[in-house]
């Protein structure tokens, strides 16, 4: 099948990534990029043989275009994805949808009435430790889920004190521009719609808050989430606990590149669930741990996590196969953060 084209709008430093995921992709082609940065747009378009263009209107004029990456800051999503779906494109919003319900619910509306896809880039449904951990889950060869816990100490400090990620009429807040995520993949994992029950922040002295932290729950399944950006790239850490009835499963790392079960099956009822290398060895309490990784590290898993999110649009293009993140997805999620800025 042809190629279809598509445009990155905001090229940005994720932008700039997700650039290089996509040019390895057979099934897709960059036609255009466009950032109101001239100098960025072009530099980026140059290197992947693509139009440049510093002004959104203007670019979705381009019939060559079937699909745009939006991956400009937060506070515009709603205003470009909408003029994205109204020109008729397929759209790929970076996260989060909108910074209010009401946005991203008329972007899913948008999406509808133009006959065009509307998809979230949460690469945690791509990647593939993430999926071993749902797969456990709704398999029930864990037994019942009863607790989720995620200590998100991320590099905060590597971002300037004017970044737009700081000014919450921006960003939206630590809740919406990056808890989505894990609002997001808590809800896939547990199998059911989350409810907030308490969050708290914390202030830096200049005022930006820094660390949030909340308790909810996901039907009968207890959680706990944290998130500091006070780290730096060398300190930073995340983890993630599940806690079965019948096992522990730990993801190390924001884009994770393990996973690991702590349990009392033999190592055969969890191995088919797993996809990397596995390795198993005794743990105590006649206890088996079993690691599977990827070898190939972070970049490489974040690359096919990203890939893998734009290969689904393509399949739901052109074979009408269901999207594993909708713009509903996108609201419910967003849903949780706006409950946690809140609460
Ligand atoms: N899914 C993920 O794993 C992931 C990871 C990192 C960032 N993100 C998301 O990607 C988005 C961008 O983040 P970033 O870190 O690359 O930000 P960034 O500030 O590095 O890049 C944003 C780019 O958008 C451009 N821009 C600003 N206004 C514009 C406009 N009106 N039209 C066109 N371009 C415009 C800027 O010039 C800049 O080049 C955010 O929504 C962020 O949450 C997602």
């Amino acid at each position: 099948m042809e190629a279809i084209g598509i445009a990155l709008v905001g090229a940005g430093a994720f932008g700039e990534f997700c650039l290089r995921a996509f040019d390895a992709m057979p099934e897709i082609r960059i036609q255009a990029v466009c950032d109101v940065d001239a100098a960025r747009a072009e530099a980026m378009a140059h290197q992947y043989h693509a139009q440049a263009y510093t002004d959104l209107a203007t670019l979705l004029h381009d019939p060559s275009v079937q699909i745009v990456a939006l991956n400009t800051p937060p506070h515009l999503h709603a205003e470009q994805g909408l003029a994205v779906l109204k020109a008729g494109k397929h759209l790929v919003c970076e996260k989060p949808l909108a910074l209010t319900c009401a946005d991203a619910e008329a972007l899913i509306e948008t999406a509808a009435a133009n006959h065009v896809l509307l998809t979230v880039d949460y690469v945690m449904r791509y990647n593939p430790f993430w999926q071993a951990a749902a797969d456990l889950s709704h398999s029930g060869v864990l037994g019942q889920l009863r607790h989720m816990d995620l200590s998100n100490h991320a590099a905060g400090l590597s971002l300037p004190a004017n970044h737009w990620f700081w000014d919450k009429t921006k960003s939206g807040g630590i809740w919406i521009e990056h808890g989505v995520h894990f609002f997001d993949a808590f809800t896939w994992v547990a199998g059911e719609r989350g409810e907030i029950l308490a969050s708290s922040s914390y202030r830096r002295p200049d005022g930006a808050t820094d660390r949030v932290e909340a308790l909810a729950q996901f039907g009968t399944t207890a959680a706990h989430f944290y998130h500091g950006f006070d780290q730096s790239g060398q300190t930073e850490q995340t983890t993630v606990r599940l806690t079965f009835e019948k096992g522990y499963v730990t993801l190390r790392e924001w884009v994770p590149t393990s996973i690991e079960i702590v349990t009392t099956l033999s190592a055969g009822h969890i191995t088919p669930y797993l996809h990397g290398e596995i390795e198993t060895s005794p743990y105590h309490n006649n206890r088996t741990l079993i690691r599977a990784y990827a070898p190939q590290g972070k970049s490489a898993v974040y690359q096919q996590s990203i890939q893998a999110a734009m290969l689904a649009l393509v399949r739901s293009i052109q074979t009408g196969q269901v999207l594993p993140v909708s713009g509903q997805q996108g609201l419910d999620s967003l849903a949780l953060a706006v409950a946690a800025e809140n609460e």
